[in-house]
């Protein structure tokens, strides 16, 4: 293993709490710092606010360099050779990025530096920030020849963001002097010199000893494009697919067999091309925004990317129009719903497509009948449970009696459900699927009626008289 270094990381969301533990596990010394003091008494307990597969595994694993936690961001400054800034960049009303809690953290920094550091952000940004950091910590009186600033974006997805670090496809390190450059290098190296593959405990990946992630050494500016950039790329990606997927149905064609067409093809790859109900989450959305409004500002025109947005809207829209295709009036129904959070694999449900359709559907009157296996909790506090809106514990609850099944985030259990229990569990074998987790032959037999995205919709005998006149 290389020297380990001592690393404070601010802010413990999803980004911050991930890489501390991950610096931690790769062998270096981690102070992660927050605010919130309840949530940093959790933490120390062990306990993690968060979804995340491995995460509370590898926080309780290394007792022998384990990861410090704490609220004193002076102490941790002065402590650390790099201080990675992970605090959130919320979305302001104009689409831009909120970099008040960035500025806040950087001022703090620059009161305790006492010695070099390098200053990392690791929030997603946009192009320039870190010059900004530059001038408020200059501005707070610290020599230039005691910091360096440099960009470290992360590509982390929820639900696998401890794997997605350990095994990255790339880790990008924008720096502008060599001292902070080799430096980063240094925090990296136990991955990019395939050692961590090494150890016996190793959390599996797509990496190995002789296949470790590469570093890519760039500006500070082009760092911040990439993050910037790779995100608007992949919604752009989804929301060309969630088209095409339209056009496959307008033509009865399918629209799985396209994306395996196209995504064959080495230039444009088969990820990121599933169609569904578009994508949410805390990042594409907001950094979709925030990039178009770094466009604007610099006088560049990207209105393609007001189109991946407003694709991304229609796509809800015609999802609910397809449910009501299938059931014609909602008032009165129940309809059992599965996934709430914004994808499977997490309890996030920040910018959840499936909450906007659940919303809509109540609103329309129906009573909705939800299962989540993660984010029930999270969900109550947006859409409190009430007699329109029953949180129940298992699939088939979700299904029992109801008028209609909805497939709303992809988790794998939802994949695998038994159809012949499902089928005598819901009042109406229909199931519309907004995540196209079943093959639309194999439902029919099973004797549903089976709608799905950009594939041919498949009515159950029973349905299949009205199927066959459009109906409005
Ligand atoms: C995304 C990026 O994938 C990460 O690389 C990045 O680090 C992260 O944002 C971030 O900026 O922090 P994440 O938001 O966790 O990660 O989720 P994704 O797995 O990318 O999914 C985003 C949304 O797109 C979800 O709603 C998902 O269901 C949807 N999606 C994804 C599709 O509809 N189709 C696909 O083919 C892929």
């Amino acid at each position: 293993m290389s020297q380990p270094l001592s690393i404070a990381v601010v802010g413990s969301g999803y980004v911050g709490l991930v890489a501390a533990v991950c610096f931690a596990e790769i062998g270096h010394h981690v102070i992660c710092v927050d605010n919130d003091e309840s949530k940093v008494k959790m933490l120390r307990e062990g306990r993690v606010p968060i979804h995340e597969e491995y995460l509370e595994e590898l926080l309780k694993r290394n007792t022998t360099n384990p990861v410090e936690f704490t609220s004193d961001l002076a102490n941790a400054t002065r402590r650390a050779q790099a201080i990675f800034i992970a605090v959130g960049t919320p979305q302001s009303k104009t689409g831009s990025a909120d970099l008040s809690y960035v500025d806040a953290v950087a001022s703090e920094i620059a009161r305790s530096i006492d010695s070099y550091k390098v200053i990392v952000e690791k929030s997603t940004v946009p192009v320039y920030t870190n010059e900004w950091i530059r001038r408020v910590i200059e501005r707070n009186g610290v020599p230039k020849e005691l910091f360096d600033i440099a960009s470290n974006p992360e590509f982390l997805r929820e639900g696998t963001a401890v794997v997605d670090f350990l095994h990255a496809d790339r880790i990008v390190v924008g720096a502008e002097t060599e001292r902070a450059g080799t430096l980063l290098k240094k925090i990296y190296e136990p991955l990019t010199n395939g050692s961590y593959y090494k150890k016996a405990d190793a959390v599996p990946g797509i990496c190995s000893e002789k296949n470790p992630p590469p570093i890519l050494l760039t500006s500070t500016k082009a760092a911040e494009i990439i993050k910037h950039a790779s995100n608007a790329f992949l919604a752009m990606k989804i929301s060309f697919i969630n088209v095409v997927a339209n056009i496959c149905e307008a033509v009865g064609a399918d629209v799985e067999e396209v994306a395996k067409g196209i995504g064959s093809d080495g230039r444009i790859g088969p990820k990121f091309l599933r169609a569904g109900i578009g994508y949410g989450g805390s990042c594409f959305p907001k950094d979709v925004a925030a990039f178009r409004y770094v466009a604007e500002q610099l006088g560049v025109d990207f209105s393609l990317l007001k189109e991946v947005e407003a694709i991304n809207e229609e796509q809800k829209r015609r999802f609910f129009q397809k449910v009501r295709s299938a059931l014609w009036t909602f008032r009165g129904k129940r309809i059992g719903v599965l996934g709430l959070s914004f994808k499977g694999g997490t309890d996030d449900i920040r910018d959840s497509p499936a909450l906007d359709i659940v919303q809509l559907l109540v609103k329309e009157g129906s009573t909705v009948v939800a299962f989540d296996p993660a984010a029930e909790a999270r969900s109550k506090e947006v859409i409190p449970p009430s007699d329109k809106m029953l949180y129940v514990d298992s699939p088939y609850a979700a299904a029992q009696d109801a008028d209609a099944l909805l497939i709303l985030s992809d988790w794998q259990e939802f994949a695998d459900l038994d159809l012949k229990k499902l089928h005598y569990t819901l009042r109406y074998p229909i199931i519309i699927d907004g995540r196209n987790l079943y093959d639309p032959v194999d439902m029919i037999e099973h004797g549903f009626t089976y709608l799905s995205v950009g594939r041919p919709s498949l009515f159950h005998a029973r349905d299949a008289a009205s199927s066959s006149r459009q109906l409005p």
